[in-house]
């Protein structure tokens, strides 16, 4: 592939998985498109384009541009959002996927990758090491999306000989972009307001365990997952994905090591529901074996470098 076209690049992910694909596929090779601004850390070091996922015309003018032949979707309506907008999850994460899958058939675009989530799984899903293969009947519209969105990618390499791609990211955690409305986002949050105010008010109670990941590990897996030789996979588009699991007090006390005055309380609002549907930990054995996945963070080696980031992020805003 010599030209990536990345949908969403102004997202938690987008804004840095959008750096790293241009490491290495050169900047002016990896095309930048988002529906909302650009930040300018993007568009300054090569091409971008404003970009709706529902237009499909202007979606196949762009790919023709630039002589796309791989495809990295990251637009969509996360986990909470989606319950206040249940249909604007569904337009986005469908139709949308859709646009991206039938552009390239029609233009044939070499490769695509359009990320799964935990929220695949439900609560009949098995909690502890859930399976690759296993009961996907979610609650959630944006969960609801993720199960669709795996099947229509398994769908076109079967039916068609396409290469789609997917896997079911864990919440993500980061320091660069915030998180775009889901679940998990308390996961950033709490280091945020440890370092700004010393204490945080979590909206899940604290023996919520939710699998997550530092995104140095998301963007690596990401890549190594997008570069895989296809010989190699058996599964397509729905890889599980896992680097650590743990609750808000395990995250809370991980703070308090480098923090130690730091308070947590907790107010569950509507998001405890959607958490309680969610996986502990995942079995990411088929990630492993078929593109060599190996995370590096664990929660302690992730609360440090995430401190360190956050406070040298809010000293530049300040000074
Ligand atoms: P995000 O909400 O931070 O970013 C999504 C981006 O999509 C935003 O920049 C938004 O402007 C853009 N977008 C929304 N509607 C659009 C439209 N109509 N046309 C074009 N762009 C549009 O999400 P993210 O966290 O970066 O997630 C990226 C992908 O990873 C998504 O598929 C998400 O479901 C998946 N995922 C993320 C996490 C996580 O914890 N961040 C976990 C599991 C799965
Ligand atoms: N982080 C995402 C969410 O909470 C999981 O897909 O919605």
């Amino acid at each position: 592939m010599k030209n990536i076209l990345v949908i969403g690049c102004a997202g938690q992910i987008g804004t840095e998985l959008t750096m790293e694909l241009r490491k290495l596929y050169g900047d002016e090779h990896v095309i930048a498109t988002d529906l909302k601004n650009i930040p300018p850390v993007i568009s300054e070091r090569g091409p971008s384009e404003h970009l709706d996922i529902l237009d499909k015309e202007k979606l196949k003018q762009i790919v023709n541009k630039y002589s796309i032949d791989g495809i990295v979707n990251l637009a969509a309506i996360l986990s909470a959002v989606g319950e206040e907008h249940p249909m604007l999850a569904w337009n986005v994460n469908m139709n949308g996927l859709i646009n991206v899958l039938e552009v390239a058939r029609e233009q044939k675009v070499k490769r695509v990758l359009t990320p799964s989530s935990i929220a695949a799984f439900g609560p009949e899903t098995p909690i502890d090491n859930t399976p690759q293969e296993t009961v996907l009947r979610p609650k959630t519209m944006y969960g609801i999306t993720k199960v669709a969105g795996e099947l229509l990618g398994d769908y076109y390499v079967a039916k068609y000989g396409m290469d789609i791609r997917g896997l079911r990211y864990p919440g993500i955690i980061s320091h660069e972009a915030m998180p775009g409305g889901g679940t998990t986002d308390y996961a950033v949050e709490i280091y945020y307001e440890a370092i700004k105010k010393g204490k945080y008010t979590s909206f899940v109670s604290a023996d919520t365990m939710l699998p997550m990941m530092y995104m140095p590990d998301c963007l690596r897996a990401t890549i190594q997952l997008f570069t895989a030789d296809k010989a190699q996979l058996k599964h397509h588009a729905d890889f599980n994905l896992a680097a650590m699991s743990f609750t808000v007090k395990e995250m809370a006390d991980s703070i308090k090591k480098y923090i130690p005055e730091f308070e947590i309380d907790y107010k569950p609002d509507f998001r405890q529901a959607i958490a309680d549907t969610w996986p502990n930990t995942i079995d990411d054995s088929a990630a492993r074996e078929e593109w060599g996945w190996k995370p590096e963070y664990n929660l302690d080696k992730m609360t440090q470098d995430m401190l360190l980031h956050i406070k040298k992020k809010l000293e530049t805003v300040e000074a």
